[in-house]
């Protein structure tokens, strides 16, 4: 009696333990999979982002955008984001840096797709514990926010230097 209940605990500890190795095996086989991932994980300046906007043509900081970008700002953004530090999103100082501008502007005009699809915005949710949301922002409006925010970066060549 007593033998054979130890022998059903050996053939327990055997079959617990290879599927234990199985598991092993397998989750390997993944990170081998992440390790190839494509290069534009890498560089964040490489990303577009999903959405409409494909192609953005930088110039000179235009002052006009830049007033109308820092209302929209104020009215539609401001809520969650300061330039200079966190809020309830990241601190935006910096943001031109190390983002695209079409990656920037696609974040404020496609955001629910963004905030589901872009890599970039995944890692960012783990560290904000929230979603970005959409604000009902036109493409005028989103470009020139861009610009109020290429403007405070130009001001502030330090700005972000410690931000991914
Ligand atoms: C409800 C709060 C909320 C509002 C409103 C909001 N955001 Fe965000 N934003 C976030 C969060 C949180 C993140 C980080 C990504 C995530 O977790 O979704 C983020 C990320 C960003 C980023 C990327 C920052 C980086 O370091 O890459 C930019 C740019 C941005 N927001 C711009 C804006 C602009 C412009 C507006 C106004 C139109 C705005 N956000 C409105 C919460 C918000």
């Amino acid at each position: 009696m007593k033998r054979r209940s130890f022998s059903k605990f050996f053939l327990l500890i055997g079959l617990i333990s290879g599927i234990i190795l199985l598991n092993l095996h397998c989750g390997n086989g993944e990170d081998a999979e992440s390790a190839s991932e494509p290069a534009e994980s890498a560089d964040p300046m490489q990303n577009k982002g999903i959405g409409p906007i494909s192609n953005v043509e930088l110039g000179p900081i235009d002052a006009a955008q830049v007033a109308q970008g820092e209302q929209v700002f104020q009215t539609k953004c401001s809520a969650c984001h300061k330039l200079d530090e966190r809020v309830v999103g990241p601190p935006l100082g910096g943001v031109t840096r190390r983002r695209s501008p079409e990656w920037i502007m696609n974040l404020i005009l496609n955001t629910n797709e963004m905030v589901e699809k872009d890599p970039i915005v995944q890692d960012m949710i783990a560290v904000y514990y929230t979603k970005m949301t959409f604000q009902n922002v036109t493409e005028p409006e989103a470009r020139a926010l861009l610009e109020y925010m290429r403007k405070y970066d130009s001001d502030h060549p330090q700005a972000g230097a410690d931000m991914q």
